[in-house]
């Protein structure tokens, strides 16, 4: 079937409702890697919803630029001259070649490699003799220049976070983001955040969705794929993934909150102050006892607050953010960006650098075990597409179990007791066959 064959879609459509059970926790292996699951994503999903892009702080200033992915199409995520962030489709009005075909840099206009045509970085078609070369001689007649303004998508931000999305009206980014909110001030509006250095990419041959769901939901993993951490002596026992709390904060995110039950906070006395002057009496306290966090916003783009570890004597985690960047059913490119406060003591900021080198990047320890997971559950679900019968897999963990009674933690959304549960995978998975079956016409 490709995507213009109507009958099949159809078809494809009511296997999605038929099979996505999530209500019963079932969710059909071949969601995972069909490719005309796949390219209804890009249209449906990618095509319309929120998409997370980079930092304030990777633009300071007017010109700055950098080069991100929607779905499968490259865009310019840039500040004007006028220091309005905007973002672009990297790509020509005359032929469709990309004007930035590098990571990033600071430019005051866009001109196109390929036969010269030129913008201003508020994405105008520039003036006369600016526009197109030669342009007296090739276009007499004259451009009409509006037609030439480079194609635009809607970008808001969230304390620093840059967000996009191509649906022209539809819900604001607060309102896609929610109660998602009040957990995200946890990791980027604690403090004044920077990225450290430039994002780390790699490709991971899985579908995207894999790594999506597990920061969404999964702590019961952290017990068996990483009990490397205890047998270290890292961490005391293997279920250091285990307490805390499970939450569903609508929306298709989900995240969990790991505490412990020490008197004394985790981060760092030398920030208290900046964290009172950011945080609600509700999220100090959360803060207090937070030692990790994990979470998804729908439907790509994680965030991560790892495991407290010593390292020199001293405790110390990173924030970091990621984005599981589609390319192709069963091939993802992952984006990873290090972040920390800007005012941090100099030793948090260089323990912070180690620590997340060391778990959680390219070369970390943690994601040599989880991409092993990843790849070998994509290859499953490649061989499960020529299988007659439907593959369900299981999604029931904490099924029927009800949340917490609202005053037993400050923070909003459905929160359960104890982070094993597979609750926000369930939202998940409800969120994502909603919009791929809501055609929008
Ligand atoms: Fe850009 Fe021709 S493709 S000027
Ligand atoms: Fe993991």
């Amino acid at each position: 079937m490709s995507r213009y064959d109507l009958r099949g879609r159809q078809e494809l459509e009511d296997r999605i409702r038929k099979t996505v059970d999530p209500e019963q926790g079932r969710i059909p292996m071949f969601v995972y890697t069909d490719p005309d699951v796949y390219a209804l994503e890009l249209e449906r999903l990618f095509g319309r919803t929120w998409l997370f892009l980079g930092h304030i702080s990777e633009i300071p200033n007017p010109g700055s630029f950098v080069v991100r992915t929607m779905g499968e199409e490259s865009v310019i995520v840039g500040r004007g001259d006028d220091s309005v962030v905007r973002v672009f489709l990297n790509a020509c009005r005359h032929r469709g070649m990309r004007l930035a075909c590098e990571d990033f840099g600071e430019t005051t206009m866009w001109r196109c490699p390929y036969h010269g045509f030129t913008y201003g970085s508020k994405g105008d078609f520039l003036g006369t003799f600016m526009g197109a070369p030669f342009e007296k001689v090739a276009y007499p007649e004259g451009l009409d220049r509006d037609s030439l303004h480079l194609l635009e998508a809607r970008c808001e931000t969230y304390r620093g976070l840059i967000f996009a999305t191509w649906a022209k009206d539809g819900p604001s980014l607060e309102e896609h983001l929610g109660d998602v909110r009040w957990y995200l001030d946890l990791i980027v509006g604690r403090a004044e955040m920077e990225v450290v250095g430039v994002p780390e990419k790699w490709v991971v041959p899985t579908n995207w969705r894999l790594p999506a769901e597990n920061f969404a939901s999964d702590a019961y993993h952290t017990a068996t794929a990483h009990s490397f951490l205890s047998r270290l002596g890292m961490v005391k026992g293997v279920d250091f993934g285990r307490d805390g709390y499970h939450i569903d904060p609508g929306g298709g995110h989900g995240l969990g909150v790991g505490v412990h039950f020490d008197d004394e906070s985790y981060f760092p006395a030398e920030l208290r102050e900046e964290y009172e002057r950011n945080l609600d009496a509700g999220q100090l306290a959360t803060l207090a006892r937070l030692k990790n966090m994990h979470g998804n916003v729908f439907p790509n783009f994680t965030f991560l607050i790892p495991n407290f570890i010593e390292i020199e004597g001293r405790r110390v985690t990173g924030a970091m953010l990621r984005v599981w960047q589609p390319a192709g059913p069963n091939r993802t490119q992952v984006w990873a960006w290090h972040l920390v406060e800007r005012d941090a003591p100099e030793w948090w900021k260089k323990l912070g650098r180690r620590m997340y080198t060391q778990t959680f990047s390219s070369s970390g320890m943690f994601d040599q075990d989880d991409t092993e997971n990843w790849e070998a559950q994509t290859r499953t679900s490649d061989a499960a597409l020529y299988r007659p019968e439907e593959f369900d897999l299981h999604y029931a963990m904490g099924l029927g179990v009800p949340p917490l009674p609202e005053s037993e933690f400050p923070g909003p959304g459905d929160v359960y007791d104890g982070k094993f549960s597979e609750s926000a995978a369930r939202s998940y998975y409800r969120v994502w066959r909603d919009h791929l079956l809501e055609d929008g016409r």
